[in-house]
């Protein structure tokens, strides 16, 4: 049998046909725009989602058996809100995970609600990208939309909508909305109540690997393939790459580098972090996860590259990198500000350090190490909590670098697990589907049976130490520009 898994991102949606014995038969790619109508702010349009994976799923079932085809699931962008009308129309684009606009409303929640409050009824504070602060902004700025709103729905959901005609969501991803109560895996009433909405507005809850529906009849029909095709819930895209690269069960650890970069580190028991600096959310397997976030990873490199010197020859940029860990450039990732640990929305993009003999090289080395220590933050703030993490499974765009890899392994000192497929989200999504068909027993049967690691990379101690110590400049810097930033914003 065929599974299908759809991993909506944000420059992107990727998809990827995967068979019953985990080989992947087939990946299309789709991009779509991203629209900055205000500086800090990001949108995208639901229907340029729709239209694309319609388009890449014809696209990536082309040479196959369509009647072979037994699951669609999805890994997607999370945080992301979509509403709609009384008529299922979209009222407006929606506001991504990286948009900044929230800062009032989620000051309100975390301030006049209060951490401890929101941390009880959802276990989250509130950040500015999550969704219950742009559910409060379109109240306040959009009254005519907010009066509209029939349902509140999630970037992969509204796909899953439109395939099975169900208003769905999953445990993993309405985790990200801070109107979840992510412990007992329900919605929050305390939170709809806070931001004035109502619990039919909101999507029905599944496990990611379970099945919502089927595909509608003119879907069927339009795709060519069978109508018992199940639709399957999926997960946030940081949850199906999780699955995607087997880190499922207790005490695993993955790390995402793609437009976000993020630390995710699985358990099987509830447990927050007292400071919320980590998310804790629901996992796709059935358990829990807790999560660090930065909003601009690959996407500082692909900004340098593509904006800033003006090349596509990343690996001919990154040949030129000699020296590592002797670097006296750094830079600071917030280019669209920063969630996790400092959650400021107000955090920008810098350069430090540059001396006359500083070469392009040396800021590209900058580039990729300053996301390494970005994340080494939140790994700090896992590992002040008591967690030990000796290895991680790498995703992603960025994971497609050697250089990069090698830098993260000696920059958190920790063993670099390298996965067959680097498809993350695609792969967790179509592994989803296929445990939704039956085809194995549970997420972690899936994960055992079909993630294999052919290569680890090892942090040297050496350049692990010479690492440690840019380590601790580097975190000396944001707190030193902290107030800078909100000069000049
Ligand atoms: C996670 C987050 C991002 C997006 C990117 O909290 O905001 O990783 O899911 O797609």
């Amino acid at each position: 049998m065929l599974y299908a898994g759809v991993d909506l991102g944000t420059s992107a949606v990727k998809l990827l046909l995967m068979d019953e014995t985990g080989k992947i038969r087939n990946i299309v790619t789709k991009e779509y725009p991203l629209y900055f109508p205000h500086p800090g702010w990001s949108e995208q349009k639901p229907e340029d989602w729709y239209a694309q994976t319609m388009a890449g799923l014809k696209e990536l079932l082309e040479g196959s058996d369509k009647s072979e085809l037994a699951g669609i699931s999805f890994g997607g962008q999370m945080h992301g809100l979509v509403i709609l009308d009384a008529e299922d129309q979209v009222i407006r684009p929606a506001i991504l995970w990286n948009d900044g606009r929230t800062s009032e409303e989620t000051d309100y929640l975390n301030n006049v609600i209060g951490k401890e409050t929101l941390s009880k009824y959802t276990a989250n504070i509130a950040f500015t990208g999550f969704t219950a602060p742009k559910v409060l902004w379109v109240k306040k700025n959009e009254p005519e939309n907010f009066a509209r709103i029939a349902k509140i729905m999630l970037p992969k959901d509204y796909l899953a909508y439109k395939l099975s005609g169900v208003h769905c969501t999953d445990v993993s991803d309405a985790s990200g909305m801070l109107l979840f109560d992510v412990k007992n895996r329900c919605w929050s009433k305390e939170m709809l109540d806070i931001c004035g909405i109502r619990e039919e507005q909101m999507a029905k809850i599944y496990e990611s690997y379970e099945a919502v529906g089927t595909l509608l009849p003119e879907i069927a029909q339009e795709l060519g393939v069978p109508e018992r095709v199940k639709v399957v819930a999926g997960a946030g895209d940081n949850a199906a790459a999780a699955v995607g690269t087997g880190t499922v069960g207790e005490g695993m650890c993955n790390i995402s580098l793609g437009t976000s970069g993020t630390i995710f580190i699985s358990s099987e028991k509830f447990g927050v972090d007292k400071f919320n600096a980590l998310h804790a959310f629901a996992h796709a397997d059935g358990h829990y996860h807790l999560m660090g976030c930065m909003l601009s990873a690959a996407s500082c490199n692909k900004w340098w590259m593509d904006e800033i010197i003006g090349t596509k020859d990343y690996a001919g940029e990154q040949a030129q990198i000699t020296k590592l860990g002797e670097n006296h450039v750094y830079f600071l990732p917030y280019l669209m500000g920063e969630r996790s640990p400092h959650n400021n929305p107000n955090a920008r993009g810098t350069f430090i350090g540059m001396t006359m003999d500083t070469t392009r090289a040396d800021m590209t080395q900058a580039v990729l190490e300053g996301v390494a220590f970005a994340l080494r933050d939140s790994l700090e703030v896992a590992r002040a909590l008591g967690i030990r993490i000796e290895r991680t499974k790498i995703c992603g765009g960025g994971a497609k670098s050697p250089l990069w890899k090698k830098i993260i392994a000696n920059v958190m000192n920790l063993k670099v697990d390298v996965i067959e497929s680097e498809e993350g989200p695609g792969y967790g999504g179509a592994m989803l589907a296929a445990v939704a068909c039956g085809e194995f027993a549970s997420v972690e049967d899936a994960a055992a049976k079909l993630v294999k690691i052919v290569d680890t990379v090892e942090p040297d101690p050496e350049l692990a130490e010479k690492y440690e110590a840019r380590y601790q400049q580097f975190r000396q810097i944001y707190p030193a520009c902290k107030e800078i930033f909100e000069a000049i914003r």
